[in-house]
């Protein structure tokens, strides 16, 4: 089911030191049925890499387990249509408009039909998991079914021979053969191609103590530091990178083949490797440490008072959060969630219960723990109706805490 990585994803050291460790956990995507089995555990722990800066897990797990039924689809929400908005419009300042464009990681190919309708085309999307490919088929948009890599880049240039734009939106960190992927682009490329890789800010995640985006589809915590290293004797470089706010904070790292000589001055803040160390990933362990027990407190003090407990959204952080916590049914009821795939099914490791978001008027629960904390103001916007009639959400990052008003 895994295999352990011993050398750095970016630069190839091998002198790698533990620096978080969630023990022995359940594949957070896997919200299976009641009557069929699960893959199994796999141990999750971070390892990272003092000489480029690379926080990466022990331990790969089988891609073919991990994405060949996929079930997390590219969310609609306003916000993200926003983020898509921004993106669009930092990209087409650096290739203009008309650029043809292929999405690495397309998923249901939300922001490839975006993209057709806001100037960009020819577009394609490149994606391993085949339930994804078919549903963005229905949105007309044609997917290389394919995890990124020369063989992938090969059929894409079958009808789009070289691209202008190549975006990788949140899709490194699940991938483990990054030479791959850089083969790949080599395939696709002409002198003036853009690469777009959009990735969690790790620097952000460590301080606002995300330890719930830690999962096993997320190998990689990267920085532009590691980008650079990983970089080095390949025919890229990294041209510029952008601070984004969504989800905690992102960076877009943009990359220009080396025939391209001018380099944006952003990049410099981010060559001196000190904005994510060693200690930071440490002093980040221990914080978690406090924060999964301020949620089990909270939890056990409300159950104690007689108090009803749901969770909302059963995200892949849900997870992380019920299964570090130890959390069963007796502690959260259910857990809501908007995504047909998921209602049915159990939150994996456990028999908690994935119950449609209506299901939070029905059954009234005193609380509901937002496992869904990146989309806070949408959803507390959203529920007014469960707020209005006694019902508190607990947010659970950093330190749990209850909110009662939108
Ligand atoms: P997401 O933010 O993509 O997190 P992760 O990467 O940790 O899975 O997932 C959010 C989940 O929450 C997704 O299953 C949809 C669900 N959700 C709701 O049920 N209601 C909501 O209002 C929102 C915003 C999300």
């Amino acid at each position: 089911m895994y295999r352990y990585r011993e050398s750095c994803r970016a630069c190839g050291s091998k002198e790698l030191v533990p620096v978080l460790n969630l023990g022995v956990q359940p594949l957070a995507n896997e919200f299976v049925l009641p009557s069929e089995p699960h893959s199994g555990y796999a141990p999750l722990e971070v390892m990272f890499c003092p000489r480029c800066t690379l926080g990466q897990l022990s331990v790969v797990v089988d891609p073919a387990i991990l994405y060949s039924e996929y079930r997390y689809v590219t969310s609609q929400s306003e916000m993200m249509f926003r983020h898509f908005e921004k993106i669009t419009a930092d990209i087409q300042r650096e290739s203009g408009k008309d650029s043809s464009l292929v999405e690495i990681g397309s998923n249901d190919g939300t922001f490839l039909v975006y993209a057709l309708h806001h100037g960009f085309g020819p577009v394609c999307g490149v994606d391993p998991a085949a339930n994804l490919a078919q549903l963005a088929l229905q949105y007309g948009i044609n997917t290389v079914v394919r995890q990124f890599g020369t063989p992938a880049a090969a059929l894409v240039a079958e009808f789009m021979p070289k691209v202008d734009v190549v975006l990788a939106r949140h899709v490194f960190c699940h991938i483990d053969d990054w030479r791959g992927i850089i083969c790949g682009l080599d395939v696709l490329s002409h002198k003036d191609t853009l690469v777009c890789i959009e990735v969690p800010d790790t620097e952000k995640m460590l301080a606002n103590v995300e330890f719930d985006t830690i999962y096993h589809e997320h190998l990689s915590y990267l920085t532009v530091r590691s980008v650079i290293e990983l970089l080095n004797g390949t025919n890229w470089h990294v041209h510029k990178v952008l601070r984004y706010s969504i989800h905690g904070g992102a960076l877009m790292i943009m990359l220009r083949r080396n025939e391209w000589k001018e380099r944006d001055s952003s990049v410099d803040a981010f060559e001196i490797g000190t904005l994510v160390t060693e200690e930071k990933w440490k002093a980040m362990a221990l914080t978690a440490v406090v924060a999964r027990y301020s949620l089990q407190k909270m939890v056990a003090d409300l159950h104690a008072e007689g108090k009803t407990i749901c969770g909302y959204g059963a995200s892949a952080k849900s997870t992380v959060w019920v299964n570090a916590c130890g959390f069963r049914k007796d502690d959260i009821a259910f857990i809501t969630d908007t995504t047909p795939q998921k209602i049915g099914r159990f939150t994996p490791g456990t028999k908690i219960p994935i119950v449609d978001e209506a299901e939070l008027l029905v059954r009234k629960p005193d609380y509901a723990v937002m496992f869904a904390w990146n989309y806070f103001q949408f959803i507390m916007q959203k529920n007014k109706a469960f707020l209005d009639g006694g019902g508190k959400f607990i947010v659970p990052v950093p330190t749990a805490k209850i909110v009662e008003h939108a």
